[in-house]
């Protein structure tokens, strides 16, 4: 192993404060409304102007002429910025969509003007004046009908077996399932989605000359400052990004968006602070969704339920015709199979920017492959947990023999959780569950979610009076990365944690790994460790000890025979940064779930009710067993919603996502989820980091929309492979 901070013993092996139940240190803050969210930040510029974006109302077409003079003469306007009046802004590496300017309209609601005056009021009003004539054309918008193209016109495409060829093989997949005894074939489809997160895009944008500062919602900072010189052609190092607190991201503020860039360019022609955030009705379409997936699987296998063979294909489109939801993720990591064969296609369509959202992929191709070894498990006769168990892989990864599993229980999180949920009650047959009014059912599904790790850097500085501040460009999006962080920083330096302030956020801090893909976690408190090492070795060589031999614990240090209190040692600080070598490319890092469900289907109207989730989950150390829980069933309840309820309905006529506000696009409430579970097996993985951690954010949302399916199969014996599935489509 060759993490670049020693360690090397288990410190947290032994600890006390990582891995116990914590509440989140921000959670006061947040409950009672006084952590703000980036549009509150009265306190950065307390005369910040008001920015309204219009959105466009057409898909597809151009601008042929904006009257925006009765708007610049408005009460209180102070500029108005017209895309035609301008140049296209340039892209960046995070956006596929254009954000701001020109003529040539993209998608729907893409920004064509900002109104900024001084009053919010006085900005919408304005706005509501601007007349604008377009010229639409025709576009793309369904995935359906330009799916069966996509090979071909997809950017990834390519003739069979030549070069751009989208299928990963490996052994003779036709062959074997034309010879295998039971056979699944079926195709599922599932739906653009919205991250519908609380908190919606938002920025205050100030110049002080040629340096920019953002105040804004964003998951990665780095990112943030990076895409936002690329677009607007400066360099980064004249920006600053502050985002300390965040009202959900979900991968929809993994990157700068509409509201960063309007509010940077109108805040240049205003020549003061102007703030934006993006009304909720344009958050669907202006900003990036799921993108909707229609998904081939192919199952082969013995009368044993040993898979024989297995082919996953996956069509999405996206605006450029790359990128796309990859529902393929899972298939190589899930299930052993000789002979098998993937291949993600992208067709091109003018719909807004699809890009990621929690577990990009790998979320809706659970949906499909975790129903698909359902129908395999009913056409063999056979349970479907004992059917999963059967095709465990040994230590490689099944689609890619090469690649070691640095550590894997899947098998026990579906042993215990069965044992757990009850499932020696479920009747293998269809609809023969029935109480009263209700057909009762219950639903298995297998979760695999990749666990990633980042390079992540901190600065962690012991004061005179013995406190410790941690600082990193590291966000906390609800998920608790303060407290962890404090956990961790107070386990290497033996404080406690009430001694411990945690400072994130901002660009002006060291770059951290950010808050995507999962890896925050494990990979923010690798560095925060890294730097405590580093802090324990300064002390150490002020007061004359080898500080990675020396105990810290109880505000105390014990070095050799000698012991010192920490205070000391007085003012000491240090740097430190975790990277990772070569010796990880051998292996996959995954994490694992088993997830159970029952539900009560109405035998009359069709109404689904989730009686009961479960999810045992394999994702190595804990840090605050109570944040992972929330992550978890928070991920569970959006699975939830993509099983039953949530769609972006498109309109493939005019090419734009219909219900677009909170009202149209439902998302689970409290009463729609009425019991859930969440189990860690006490694995550690040791060759993610240091922390032997692995995240849980994006594991929980990788298998319980099937296991919902599953469950109303098994209630009401009527399979569908539509999602979300809605009565309208069982009876
Ligand atoms: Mo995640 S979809 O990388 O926030």
């Amino acid at each position: 192993m060759d993490f670049n901070a020693p360690a090397g013993d288990n410190l947290f092996d032994r600890a006390t404060v990582v891995g116990k139940s914590t509440p989140r240190i921000d959670g006061p803050l947040k409950t009672t409304g006084t952590a703000p969210y980036a549009y509150e930040r009265h306190e950065v510029a307390s005369n910040a102007a008001y920015g309204w974006i219009v959105g466009s109302a057409i898909a597809k077409g151009r601008i042929s002429a904006m009257n925006v003079e009765d708007a610049r003469r408005a009460p209180g306007v102070i500029a108005v910025l017209a895309a035609p009046e301008m140049e296209p802004i340039g892209s960046s590496n995070w956006n596929y969509a254009p954000l701001f300017g020109g003529r040539e309209v993209a998608h729907y609601h893409q920004a064509v003007a900002c109104v900024v005056a001084e009053t919010f009021e006085q900005a919408r009003a304005a706005a509501a004046l601007i007349r604008t004539d377009y010229e639409r054309t025709s576009g793309e918008f369904d995935l359906a009908a330009v799916a069966p193209d996509a090979p071909l016109a997809g950017s990834q495409g390519g003739a069979e077996g030549g070069a751009g060829d989208p299928r990963t093989r490996r052994g003779d997949f036709e062959s074997a399932f034309a010879s295998a005894p039971v056979t699944v074939d079926q195709t599922y489809h599932t739906p653009d989605e919205s991250h519908a997160m609380m908190e919606p895009h938002a920025t205050i944008a100030a110049w002080e000359g040629d340096q920019l500062t953002l105040w804004t919602s964003n998951q990665m900072i780095q990112w943030a400052k990076t895409g936002m010189g690329q677009i607007l052609g400066i360099s980064p190092e004249n920006i600053r990004v502050d985002s300390p607190y965040i009202g959900g991201g979900f991968g929809g503020k993994l990157f700068i968006r509409a509201d960063a860039v309007v509010a940077a360019l109108a805040s240049r022609a205003a020549k003061r602070p102007v703030k934006i955030a993006l009304q909720r009705p344009l958050m669907f379409n202006n900003t990036t969704h799921r993108h909707a997936t229609i998904q081939r699987i192919r199952l082969g296998a013995e009368r044993d339920g040993r898979i024989t063979a297995i082919a996953h294909e996956n069509w999405s489109g996206n605006i450029t015709g790359t990128g796309g939801e990859d529902g393929t993720l899972q298939t190589p990591k899930l299930y052993t199979a000789p002979n098998r064969m993937t291949a993600n296609y992208v067709a091109q369509l003018d719909l807004p920017e699809g890009n990621a959202m929690r577990a990009p992929g790998e979320a809706p191709g659970h949906m499909a492959l975790e129903v698909a070894m359902d129908e395999l498990a009913e056409a063999l006769g056979m349970d479907p947990v004992e059917l999963r168990l059967r095709n465990e892989p040994e230590g490689r990864v099944p689609g890619d023999p090469d690649t070691l599993i640095s550590d894997r229980h899947l098998a026990r999180c579906l042993r215990e959780g069965a044992e757990r949920f009850g499932w020696s009650a479920r009747s293998p047959t269809p609809g023969a569950v029935r109480e009263g009014r209700w057909l009762i059912g219950m639903g298995v599904a297998g979760g695999y979610r990749a666990a990633p790790a980042r390079q992540s850097a901190a600065f962690v500085r012991l004061g005179a009076d013995g406190r410790l501040v941690v600082e990193t460009d590291m966000t906390d999006i609800g998920t608790g990365s303060y407290t962890i962080i404090a956990q961790t920083a107070a386990e290497t330096m033996g404080v406690p944690l009430d001694r411990v302030t945690v400072e994130l956020g901002d660009s002006r801090y060291p770059v951290s790994a950010g808050s995507g893909g999962q890896w925050g976690a494990a990979s923010s408190t690798a560095g925060v460790y890294a730097a405590c090492v580093n802090l324990r070795r300064a002390i150490g060589e002020k007061l004359g000890f080898d500080g990675d031999a020396a105990t810290f614990a109880d505000g105390s240090i014990r070095a050799g025979g000698r012991s010192f209190a920490l205070t000391d040692a007085g003012r000491v600080s240090a740097d430190g940064e975790m990277t990772y070598g070569d010796f990880k490319r051998d292996y996959d890092v995954g994490t694992y779930a088993g997830h159970f469900c029952e539900v009560a289907v109405d035998a009359y109207t069709g109404e689904t009710y989730i009686r009961r989730m479960l999810a045992v989950c394999d994702a190595g150390r804990i840090l605050n067993p109570l944040s992972a829980r929330s992550q978890v069933i928070g991920a569970m309840v959006m699975a939830a919603g993509a099983a039953l309820t949530e769609e972006l309905a498109v309109d493939t006529r005019f090419g734009y996502f219909v219900n677009h506000d909170l009202a149209g696009y439902e998302v689970p409430v409290h009463a729609d989820i009425p019991h859930q579970e969440v189990v860690f097996l006490d694995t550690l993985d040791p060759i993610i980091s240091p922390m032997k951690a692995k995240g849980v954010g994006e594991l929980g949302i990788c298998g319980p929309a099937a296991a919902v399916a599953n469950a109303i199969y098994n209630a009401t014996g009527v399979r569908i492979r539509e999602y979300p599935l809605t009565l309208d489509k069982y009876l």
